[in-house]
Protein backbone atom coordinates (compact mmCIF):
# COMPACT_ATOMS: atom_id res chain seq x y z
CA UNK A 1 0.00 0.00 0.00
CA UNK A 2 1.27 3.49 -0.74
CA UNK A 3 0.72 6.41 0.96
CA UNK A 4 -0.96 9.43 -0.84
CA UNK A 5 -0.41 12.99 0.65
CA UNK A 6 -3.29 14.93 0.41
CA UNK A 7 -2.52 18.59 -0.16
CA UNK A 8 -5.76 20.92 0.70
CA UNK A 9 -6.08 24.37 -1.32
CA UNK A 10 -9.27 25.22 -0.19
CA UNK A 11 -8.08 28.60 1.38
CA UNK A 12 -6.56 29.78 -1.76
CA UNK A 13 -7.87 27.73 -4.91
CA UNK A 14 -11.25 27.10 -3.21
CA UNK A 15 -11.29 31.01 -2.70
CA UNK A 16 -10.35 31.75 -5.81
CA UNK A 17 -14.59 30.81 -6.49
CA UNK A 18 -16.75 33.51 -7.20
CA UNK A 19 -18.05 35.80 -4.67
CA UNK A 20 -15.74 33.72 -2.27
CA UNK A 21 -14.32 35.45 0.15
CA UNK A 22 -13.18 34.27 3.91
CA UNK A 23 -12.24 36.79 6.35
CA UNK A 24 -9.12 36.48 8.77
CA UNK A 25 -11.32 33.95 11.51
CA UNK A 26 -12.72 32.03 8.95
CA UNK A 27 -9.82 31.35 7.55
CA UNK A 28 -8.55 30.23 10.47
CA UNK A 29 -12.02 27.91 11.29
CA UNK A 30 -11.39 25.74 8.24
CA UNK A 31 -7.66 25.37 8.58
CA UNK A 32 -7.84 24.29 12.06
CA UNK A 33 -10.75 21.85 11.00
CA UNK A 34 -8.36 20.73 8.15
CA UNK A 35 -5.75 19.79 10.66
CA UNK A 36 -8.12 17.69 12.39
CA UNK A 37 -9.24 16.27 9.35
CA UNK A 38 -5.56 15.29 9.05
CA UNK A 39 -4.49 16.85 5.93
CA UNK A 40 -1.06 16.22 5.16
CA UNK A 41 -0.79 19.99 3.48
CA UNK A 42 -2.89 22.75 4.36
CA UNK A 43 -2.06 25.89 1.18
CA UNK A 44 -3.15 28.98 3.14
CA UNK A 45 -3.41 31.40 0.66
CA UNK A 46 -1.21 33.70 -1.23
CA UNK A 47 0.76 35.67 1.65
CA UNK A 48 1.71 38.59 -1.71
CA UNK A 49 -1.70 38.88 -2.61
CA UNK A 50 -2.84 41.68 0.05
CA UNK A 51 -1.90 42.20 3.65
CA UNK A 52 -5.22 40.41 4.71
CA UNK A 53 -4.21 37.21 3.06
CA UNK A 54 -0.18 37.68 4.60
CA UNK A 55 -2.13 37.96 7.94
CA UNK A 56 -3.95 34.99 7.70
CA UNK A 57 -1.47 32.87 6.08
CA UNK A 58 0.85 33.77 9.20
CA UNK A 59 -1.77 33.20 12.21
CA UNK A 60 -2.33 29.40 9.90
CA UNK A 61 1.56 28.57 9.69
CA UNK A 62 1.79 29.66 13.52
CA UNK A 63 -1.58 27.86 14.93
CA UNK A 64 -1.52 24.43 12.50
CA UNK A 65 1.10 22.10 13.96
CA UNK A 66 -0.04 18.68 12.73
CA UNK A 67 -0.31 20.07 8.97
CA UNK A 68 2.84 21.21 7.13
CA UNK A 69 1.47 24.50 5.88
CA UNK A 70 2.30 26.24 2.65
CA UNK A 71 1.56 29.24 0.35
CA UNK A 72 1.30 30.36 -3.09
CA UNK A 73 4.14 32.40 -4.89
CA UNK A 74 5.13 33.53 -8.44
CA UNK A 75 8.07 33.16 -9.32
CA UNK A 76 9.51 36.57 -8.29
CA UNK A 77 11.62 37.65 -5.35
CA UNK A 78 9.19 39.92 -3.26
CA UNK A 79 6.77 36.91 -3.32
CA UNK A 80 8.61 34.48 -2.11
CA UNK A 81 10.07 36.74 0.82
CA UNK A 82 6.71 37.75 1.63
CA UNK A 83 5.85 34.10 1.84
CA UNK A 84 8.92 33.49 3.96
CA UNK A 85 7.38 36.04 6.15
CA UNK A 86 4.35 34.65 6.36
CA UNK A 87 5.55 30.84 7.34
CA UNK A 88 8.97 30.75 8.52
CA UNK A 89 7.18 30.25 12.53
CA UNK A 90 5.40 27.07 11.20
CA UNK A 91 6.03 23.69 11.70
CA UNK A 92 7.08 22.59 8.46
CA UNK A 93 7.28 25.91 6.28
CA UNK A 94 6.77 25.26 2.45
CA UNK A 95 6.99 26.95 -0.71
CA UNK A 96 4.68 26.81 -3.21
CA UNK A 97 5.95 28.96 -5.95
CA UNK A 98 4.50 28.47 -9.96
CA UNK A 99 4.95 29.19 -13.57
CA UNK A 100 3.43 28.97 -16.50
CA UNK A 101 4.95 26.30 -19.15
CA UNK A 102 2.33 25.90 -22.01
CA UNK A 103 3.15 28.06 -25.30
CA UNK A 104 -0.30 29.70 -25.14
CA UNK A 105 0.61 30.79 -21.55
CA UNK A 106 4.43 31.98 -23.19
CA UNK A 107 3.62 33.53 -25.68
CA UNK A 108 0.33 35.38 -24.74
CA UNK A 109 0.42 35.81 -20.89
CA UNK A 110 4.02 35.69 -20.00
CA UNK A 111 5.61 36.60 -23.36
CA UNK A 112 8.85 35.02 -22.71
CA UNK A 113 10.38 32.03 -24.81
CA UNK A 114 11.15 28.59 -23.46
CA UNK A 115 14.51 29.32 -21.84
CA UNK A 116 13.61 32.55 -20.34
CA UNK A 117 10.46 30.31 -18.85
CA UNK A 118 13.25 27.72 -17.51
CA UNK A 119 15.31 30.23 -16.42
CA UNK A 120 12.76 31.62 -14.15
CA UNK A 121 11.78 28.40 -12.55
CA UNK A 122 15.33 27.38 -11.96
CA UNK A 123 15.97 30.63 -10.58
CA UNK A 124 12.82 31.15 -7.92
CA UNK A 125 13.83 27.44 -7.02
CA UNK A 126 17.25 27.93 -6.01
CA UNK A 127 16.32 31.01 -4.15
CA UNK A 128 13.58 29.66 -2.45
CA UNK A 129 15.31 26.49 -1.89
CA UNK A 130 18.00 28.65 0.24
CA UNK A 131 15.07 29.61 2.58
CA UNK A 132 12.61 26.67 2.90
CA UNK A 133 13.22 23.43 3.86
CA UNK A 134 10.65 22.34 1.32
CA UNK A 135 9.81 23.53 -2.07
CA UNK A 136 6.77 22.53 -4.66
CA UNK A 137 7.01 23.58 -7.80
CA UNK A 138 4.19 23.91 -10.29
CA UNK A 139 3.97 23.94 -13.88
CA UNK A 140 0.68 26.32 -14.56
CA UNK A 141 -1.30 24.55 -17.68
CA UNK A 142 1.01 21.60 -17.62
CA UNK A 143 -1.22 19.26 -19.53
CA UNK A 144 -0.67 21.89 -22.81
CA UNK A 145 2.83 22.00 -22.34
CA UNK A 146 4.98 20.02 -25.06
CA UNK A 147 5.69 17.20 -22.95
CA UNK A 148 9.25 17.13 -24.31
CA UNK A 149 9.91 20.43 -22.99
CA UNK A 150 8.10 19.49 -19.85
CA UNK A 151 10.41 16.69 -18.86
CA UNK A 152 12.94 19.26 -18.92
CA UNK A 153 12.00 21.96 -17.41
CA UNK A 154 11.03 19.20 -14.66
CA UNK A 155 14.65 17.88 -14.82
CA UNK A 156 15.77 21.26 -14.61
CA UNK A 157 13.61 22.07 -11.02
CA UNK A 158 14.65 19.11 -9.74
CA UNK A 159 18.34 20.22 -9.93
CA UNK A 160 17.81 23.47 -8.89
CA UNK A 161 16.64 22.10 -5.32
CA UNK A 162 12.28 21.28 -6.06
CA UNK A 163 10.87 18.40 -3.78
CA UNK A 164 7.53 18.30 -5.10
CA UNK A 165 6.74 18.55 -8.79
CA UNK A 166 3.15 19.28 -9.44
CA UNK A 167 1.46 19.13 -12.54
CA UNK A 168 -1.79 21.21 -12.43
CA UNK A 169 -4.27 20.56 -15.22
CA UNK A 170 -5.18 24.64 -15.13
CA UNK A 171 -8.05 24.35 -17.33
CA UNK A 172 -9.41 21.50 -16.57
CA UNK A 173 -9.08 19.68 -20.20
CA UNK A 174 -7.24 16.81 -19.86
CA UNK A 175 -8.51 13.30 -19.98
CA UNK A 176 -7.97 10.21 -17.47
CA UNK A 177 -5.72 8.42 -19.97
CA UNK A 178 -3.89 11.57 -21.15
CA UNK A 179 -3.33 12.79 -17.54
CA UNK A 180 -1.86 9.50 -16.23
CA UNK A 181 0.45 9.25 -19.70
CA UNK A 182 1.80 12.48 -18.84
CA UNK A 183 2.85 10.80 -15.61
CA UNK A 184 4.29 8.09 -17.00
CA UNK A 185 6.23 10.19 -19.59
CA UNK A 186 8.08 12.15 -16.79
CA UNK A 187 9.15 9.16 -14.95
CA UNK A 188 10.73 7.84 -18.04
CA UNK A 189 12.02 10.68 -19.35
CA UNK A 190 12.98 13.03 -16.44
CA UNK A 191 16.70 11.35 -14.78
CA UNK A 192 16.02 13.09 -11.22
CA UNK A 193 12.94 11.98 -11.33
CA UNK A 194 13.40 9.79 -8.24
CA UNK A 195 14.51 12.40 -5.88
CA UNK A 196 11.12 13.80 -5.93
CA UNK A 197 7.34 13.71 -5.04
CA UNK A 198 4.86 13.90 -8.27
CA UNK A 199 1.72 15.87 -7.48
CA UNK A 200 -1.83 16.16 -9.38
CA UNK A 201 -4.05 19.33 -9.33
CA UNK A 202 -7.35 18.86 -11.42
CA UNK A 203 -9.87 21.64 -12.59
CA UNK A 204 -13.37 20.09 -13.24
CA UNK A 205 -14.25 22.23 -16.33
CA UNK A 206 -15.21 18.64 -18.33
CA UNK A 207 -16.06 16.92 -14.86
CA UNK A 208 -12.85 15.36 -14.96
CA UNK A 209 -11.03 15.87 -11.62
CA UNK A 210 -11.51 13.25 -9.78
CA UNK A 211 -11.23 10.40 -12.33
CA UNK A 212 -8.01 12.65 -13.73
CA UNK A 213 -6.30 12.87 -10.25
CA UNK A 214 -7.23 8.78 -9.82
CA UNK A 215 -5.48 8.48 -13.06
CA UNK A 216 -2.82 10.09 -11.76
CA UNK A 217 -2.41 8.26 -8.58
CA UNK A 218 -2.44 4.98 -10.60
CA UNK A 219 0.42 6.11 -13.27
CA UNK A 220 2.85 6.62 -10.14
CA UNK A 221 1.34 10.24 -8.44
CA UNK A 222 2.10 10.39 -4.22
CA UNK A 223 0.33 13.31 -3.83
CA UNK A 224 -3.19 15.01 -4.80
CA UNK A 225 -4.35 18.50 -4.18
CA UNK A 226 -7.87 19.80 -4.43
CA UNK A 227 -10.36 21.45 -2.08
CA UNK A 228 -13.12 20.66 0.28
CA UNK A 229 -16.32 20.02 -1.70
CA UNK A 230 -14.50 20.52 -4.97
CA UNK A 231 -14.90 24.15 -4.76
CA UNK A 232 -12.39 26.95 -6.91
CA UNK A 233 -11.92 28.50 -9.89
CA UNK A 234 -15.01 28.83 -12.33
CA UNK A 235 -16.24 25.03 -12.08
CA UNK A 236 -14.13 24.10 -9.15
CA UNK A 237 -10.80 21.52 -8.34
CA UNK A 238 -11.20 18.19 -7.45
CA UNK A 239 -13.05 17.39 -4.03
CA UNK A 240 -10.86 15.94 -1.54
CA UNK A 241 -13.38 14.11 0.04
CA UNK A 242 -14.79 11.89 -2.99
CA UNK A 243 -11.07 11.32 -3.65
CA UNK A 244 -9.85 10.12 -0.08
CA UNK A 245 -13.38 8.16 -0.03
CA UNK A 246 -12.43 6.64 -3.06
CA UNK A 247 -8.99 5.72 -2.37
CA UNK A 248 -10.44 4.01 0.94
CA UNK A 249 -13.51 2.21 -0.63
CA UNK A 250 -10.93 1.11 -3.47
CA UNK A 251 -8.18 0.24 -1.65
CA UNK A 252 -8.24 -3.25 -3.33
CA UNK A 253 -7.90 -1.31 -6.77
CA UNK A 254 -5.24 1.75 -6.13
CA UNK A 255 -3.42 -0.14 -3.40
CA UNK A 256 -2.80 2.86 -1.80
CA UNK A 257 -3.92 4.98 1.52
CA UNK A 258 -4.72 8.19 2.98
CA UNK A 259 -4.04 10.11 6.53
CA UNK A 260 -7.18 11.15 6.57
CA UNK A 261 -9.79 10.80 9.61
CA UNK A 262 -12.14 9.84 6.89
CA UNK A 263 -15.32 10.48 10.23
CA UNK A 264 -14.19 14.27 9.82
CA UNK A 265 -14.92 14.81 6.42
CA UNK A 266 -19.24 16.08 7.28
CA UNK A 267 -18.67 18.06 9.81
CA UNK A 268 -15.21 19.48 7.17
CA UNK A 269 -17.72 19.90 4.35
CA UNK A 270 -20.23 21.64 6.49
CA UNK A 271 -17.91 24.34 7.77
CA UNK A 272 -16.93 25.10 4.01
CA UNK A 273 -20.28 25.60 2.78
CA UNK A 274 -21.71 27.49 5.60
CA UNK A 275 -18.74 29.69 5.84
CA UNK A 276 -17.91 30.33 1.70
CA UNK A 277 -22.14 30.70 1.09
CA UNK A 278 -21.42 27.60 -1.14
CA UNK A 279 -24.18 25.19 -0.78
CA UNK A 280 -23.79 21.26 -1.37
CA UNK A 281 -26.22 19.88 -3.54
CA UNK A 282 -28.16 17.33 -2.04
CA UNK A 283 -26.83 14.78 -4.67
CA UNK A 284 -23.08 15.58 -4.32
CA UNK A 285 -21.17 12.03 -3.93
CA UNK A 286 -20.21 11.70 -0.23
CA UNK A 287 -21.99 14.98 1.39
CA UNK A 288 -24.65 15.55 -0.40
CA UNK A 289 -27.99 14.82 1.89
CA UNK A 290 -29.19 12.30 -0.35
CA UNK A 291 -26.13 10.88 -0.75
CA UNK A 292 -27.03 7.55 1.85
CA UNK A 293 -30.82 8.23 1.07
CA UNK A 294 -32.45 4.93 -0.53
CA UNK A 295 -35.77 6.49 -2.28
CA UNK A 296 -37.06 3.64 -4.21
CA UNK A 297 -38.91 0.61 -2.58
CA UNK A 298 -36.56 -2.09 -4.12
CA UNK A 299 -33.67 -0.62 -2.77
CA UNK A 300 -35.25 0.57 0.77
CA UNK A 301 -36.31 -3.29 0.47
CA UNK A 302 -32.46 -4.53 -0.34
CA UNK A 303 -30.71 -2.34 2.37
CA UNK A 304 -33.31 -3.78 5.03
CA UNK A 305 -32.31 -7.08 4.18
CA UNK A 306 -28.72 -6.72 3.88
CA UNK A 307 -26.95 -2.80 4.08
CA UNK A 308 -24.22 -3.68 1.55
CA UNK A 309 -27.08 -4.63 -1.19
CA UNK A 310 -27.27 -0.68 -2.42
CA UNK A 311 -24.54 0.94 0.28
CA UNK A 312 -21.06 0.71 -0.56
CA UNK A 313 -20.07 3.41 2.35
CA UNK A 314 -21.42 3.93 5.62
CA UNK A 315 -22.69 7.23 6.50
CA UNK A 316 -20.95 6.66 9.93
CA UNK A 317 -18.23 6.22 7.91
CA UNK A 318 -17.82 9.91 7.01
CA UNK A 319 -19.25 10.91 10.21
CA UNK A 320 -22.84 11.27 8.99
CA UNK A 321 -23.92 10.50 12.82
CA UNK A 322 -28.10 9.36 13.11
CA UNK A 323 -27.37 10.23 16.70
CA UNK A 324 -30.22 12.64 17.69
CA UNK A 325 -28.84 14.02 20.93
CA UNK A 326 -30.51 17.30 21.53
CA UNK A 327 -30.64 19.80 24.26
CA UNK A 328 -33.52 21.60 25.68
CA UNK A 329 -34.70 24.43 27.67
CA UNK A 330 -33.90 22.53 30.85
CA UNK A 331 -30.48 21.67 29.86
CA UNK A 332 -27.56 22.87 32.19
CA UNK A 333 -24.56 24.58 31.82
CA UNK A 334 -23.09 21.37 32.22
CA UNK A 335 -24.68 19.69 29.52
CA UNK A 336 -23.77 22.33 27.26
CA UNK A 337 -20.20 22.19 27.68
CA UNK A 338 -20.05 18.83 27.28
CA UNK A 339 -22.02 18.16 24.09
CA UNK A 340 -19.97 21.12 22.51
CA UNK A 341 -16.86 19.30 23.86
CA UNK A 342 -18.35 15.99 22.35
CA UNK A 343 -18.75 18.12 18.86
CA UNK A 344 -15.26 19.10 18.81
CA UNK A 345 -16.12 22.96 19.21
CA UNK A 346 -13.28 24.24 21.56
CA UNK A 347 -14.56 27.93 23.22
CA UNK A 348 -12.99 29.94 25.94
CA UNK A 349 -14.31 30.90 28.99
CA UNK A 350 -15.74 34.31 27.74
CA UNK A 351 -17.45 32.48 24.65
CA UNK A 352 -18.85 30.10 26.79
CA UNK A 353 -20.60 32.64 28.86
CA UNK A 354 -22.04 34.15 25.95
CA UNK A 355 -23.19 31.12 24.08
CA UNK A 356 -24.75 29.42 27.20
CA UNK A 357 -26.94 32.62 27.77
CA UNK A 358 -27.92 32.46 23.74
CA UNK A 359 -28.69 29.37 24.03
CA UNK A 360 -30.90 29.71 27.01
CA UNK A 361 -32.61 32.51 25.26
CA UNK A 362 -32.78 30.26 22.01
CA UNK A 363 -34.22 27.41 23.78
CA UNK A 364 -36.66 29.30 25.25
CA UNK A 365 -38.19 29.88 22.22
CA UNK A 366 -37.42 26.76 20.72
CA UNK A 367 -38.47 23.31 21.60
CA UNK A 368 -35.15 21.08 20.84
CA UNK A 369 -31.40 22.14 20.38
CA UNK A 370 -30.14 20.09 17.94
CA UNK A 371 -26.08 19.49 17.23
CA UNK A 372 -26.35 21.45 13.66
CA UNK A 373 -28.27 24.77 16.02
CA UNK A 374 -25.26 24.52 18.44
CA UNK A 375 -22.19 24.48 15.41
CA UNK A 376 -24.19 27.27 14.17
CA UNK A 377 -24.77 29.09 17.23
CA UNK A 378 -20.23 28.88 17.94
CA UNK A 379 -19.67 29.88 14.80
CA UNK A 380 -22.16 32.67 14.54
CA UNK A 381 -20.08 33.99 18.16
CA UNK A 382 -16.79 32.82 17.37
CA UNK A 383 -16.08 34.20 13.63
CA UNK A 384 -18.27 37.72 13.60
CA UNK A 385 -16.94 39.03 16.54
CA UNK A 386 -13.78 40.85 14.45
CA UNK A 387 -16.22 42.19 12.47
CA UNK A 388 -18.80 44.10 13.79
CA UNK A 389 -18.64 47.73 12.20
CA UNK A 390 -21.94 47.94 11.64
CA UNK A 391 -24.12 45.94 14.40
CA UNK A 392 -27.89 45.75 14.37
CA UNK A 393 -29.63 47.04 17.27
CA UNK A 394 -33.29 46.45 16.71
CA UNK A 395 -35.97 45.90 13.45
CA UNK A 396 -38.95 46.46 12.97
CA UNK A 397 -41.27 45.53 9.70
CA UNK A 398 -44.90 45.82 9.03
CA UNK A 399 -46.20 43.52 6.39
CA UNK A 400 -50.03 43.08 5.71
CA UNK A 401 -51.10 41.78 2.84
CA UNK A 402 -53.15 44.91 1.50
CA UNK A 403 -50.53 47.83 2.89
CA UNK A 404 -46.82 48.44 1.78
CA UNK A 405 -44.51 46.75 3.54
CA UNK A 406 -42.65 48.64 5.87
CA UNK A 407 -39.05 48.35 7.77
CA UNK A 408 -37.49 50.78 10.62
CA UNK A 409 -34.26 49.80 11.11
CA UNK A 410 -31.71 50.83 14.47
CA UNK A 411 -27.77 50.50 13.60
CA UNK A 412 -24.88 50.82 15.75
CA UNK A 413 -22.48 52.50 13.56
CA UNK A 414 -18.69 52.25 12.99
CA UNK A 415 -17.52 54.83 15.39
CA UNK A 416 -20.30 53.45 17.81
CA UNK A 417 -23.14 56.25 16.38
CA UNK A 418 -27.19 55.52 16.25
CA UNK A 419 -28.19 55.08 12.87
CA UNK A 420 -32.23 55.27 12.57
CA UNK A 421 -33.83 54.78 8.96
CA UNK A 422 -36.95 54.07 7.72
CA UNK A 423 -38.04 52.94 4.43
CA UNK A 424 -40.70 50.69 1.97
CA UNK A 425 -40.71 48.05 -0.89
CA UNK A 426 -42.64 45.61 -2.31
CA UNK A 427 -41.95 43.36 -0.05
CA UNK A 428 -41.03 42.74 3.61
CA UNK A 429 -37.60 41.81 2.48
CA UNK A 430 -37.03 44.40 0.03
CA UNK A 431 -38.25 47.01 2.33
CA UNK A 432 -35.98 46.03 4.66
CA UNK A 433 -32.73 45.97 2.55
CA UNK A 434 -33.90 49.14 1.26
CA UNK A 435 -33.81 50.70 4.98
CA UNK A 436 -30.47 49.49 5.29
CA UNK A 437 -29.06 50.85 2.20
CA UNK A 438 -30.23 54.11 3.26
CA UNK A 439 -28.51 53.85 6.47
CA UNK A 440 -25.40 52.88 4.19
CA UNK A 441 -25.69 56.42 2.68
CA UNK A 442 -24.41 54.50 -0.55
CA UNK A 443 -25.51 52.39 -2.61
CA UNK A 444 -25.52 48.67 -2.54
CA UNK A 445 -26.61 46.08 -5.13
CA UNK A 446 -27.93 42.49 -3.77
CA UNK A 447 -26.90 39.97 -6.41
CA UNK A 448 -28.15 37.06 -4.71
CA UNK A 449 -29.90 36.08 -1.89
CA UNK A 450 -30.58 32.29 -0.17
CA UNK A 451 -32.29 31.19 2.72
CA UNK A 452 -31.72 27.76 4.87
CA UNK A 453 -33.12 25.99 7.75
CA UNK A 454 -30.61 24.89 10.35
CA UNK A 455 -32.15 20.98 10.47
CA UNK A 456 -35.92 20.60 10.48
CA UNK A 457 -38.81 21.55 12.16
CA UNK A 458 -40.96 25.01 11.81
CA UNK A 459 -39.12 26.45 15.17
CA UNK A 460 -35.76 25.69 13.23
CA UNK A 461 -33.45 28.30 13.12
CA UNK A 462 -32.87 30.82 9.81
CA UNK A 463 -29.32 30.83 8.14
CA UNK A 464 -29.29 33.87 5.74
CA UNK A 465 -26.59 34.12 2.45
CA UNK A 466 -26.35 37.07 0.54
CA UNK A 467 -24.07 37.95 -1.98
CA UNK A 468 -23.84 41.70 -2.34
CA UNK A 469 -21.91 44.67 -4.27
CA UNK A 470 -20.59 47.37 -1.97
CA UNK A 471 -17.84 49.97 -2.85
CA UNK A 472 -17.24 48.29 -6.20
CA UNK A 473 -16.38 44.73 -4.03
CA UNK A 474 -18.29 41.64 -4.67
CA UNK A 475 -18.60 40.13 -1.02
CA UNK A 476 -21.10 37.67 0.86
CA UNK A 477 -22.39 37.91 3.90
CA UNK A 478 -24.18 35.26 6.51
CA UNK A 479 -26.88 35.53 9.33
CA UNK A 480 -28.35 33.26 11.92
CA UNK A 481 -31.21 34.20 13.96
CA UNK A 482 -34.76 32.42 15.09
CA UNK A 483 -36.14 35.19 12.69
CA UNK A 484 -35.99 35.24 9.27
CA UNK A 485 -36.11 39.06 8.76
CA UNK A 486 -33.68 39.17 11.67
CA UNK A 487 -31.14 36.41 10.03
CA UNK A 488 -31.65 38.78 6.60
CA UNK A 489 -30.67 42.06 8.04
CA UNK A 490 -27.49 40.35 10.08
CA UNK A 491 -26.37 38.41 6.64
CA UNK A 492 -26.86 42.35 4.91
CA UNK A 493 -24.43 43.84 7.81
CA UNK A 494 -22.13 40.63 7.83
CA UNK A 495 -21.51 41.23 4.19
CA UNK A 496 -21.30 45.27 4.10
CA UNK A 497 -18.42 44.55 7.09
CA UNK A 498 -16.38 42.73 5.33
CA UNK A 499 -15.74 45.25 2.40
CA UNK A 500 -14.97 47.69 5.28
CA UNK A 501 -12.86 44.78 6.67
CA UNK A 502 -11.23 44.37 3.18
CA UNK A 503 -10.89 48.20 2.57
CA UNK A 504 -8.97 48.80 5.60
CA UNK A 505 -7.37 45.36 7.51
CA UNK A 506 -5.25 47.17 9.34
CA UNK A 507 -8.39 48.24 11.70
CA UNK A 508 -9.05 44.84 12.74
CA UNK A 509 -5.60 43.41 12.22
CA UNK A 510 -3.77 46.02 14.86
O1 LIG B 1 -4.56 25.40 -11.42
C1 LIG B 1 -3.39 25.82 -11.33
O2 LIG B 1 -2.61 25.79 -12.26
C2 LIG B 1 -2.98 26.36 -10.04
C3 LIG B 1 -1.53 26.62 -9.89
C4 LIG B 1 -1.25 27.95 -9.31
C5 LIG B 1 -0.91 25.52 -9.12
O3 LIG B 1 -3.77 26.51 -9.14
ZN1 LIG C 1 -5.68 25.40 -9.56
Amino acid sequence: MRKINIFDTTLRDGEQSAGVNLNFSEKLEIAKQLERLGMDIIEAGFPAASPGDFASVQEIAKTVKNSSVTGLSRSIQKDMDAAWEALKDGAEPRLHVFIATSPIHREYKLKMSKEQVIEAAVSSVKYASAKFPIVQWSAEDACRTELDYLAEIVEAVIQAGARVINIPDTVGYITPMEYGNIFKYLIEHVPSINKVQLSAHCHDDLGMAIANSLAAIEAGASQIEGTINGIGERAGNAALEELAVALYTRADHYKAYTNLKLNEIKRTSNLVSKLTGMIIPPNKAIVGRNAFAHESGIHQDGVLKEKTTYEIISPELVGVSSNAMVLGKHSGRHAFKTRLEELGLVVTEEEMNKLFATFKELADKKKEMTDDDLVALVLEEKLSKDQRFFELVSIQIQYGTNQVPTATVTLSGCENETIMEAGTGAGSIEALYNTLEKCMNDSVNLLDYRIQSVGAGRDALAQVFVKMRYKDIETSGRGLAQDVLEASAKAYLNAINRVIFLKDPASVLM
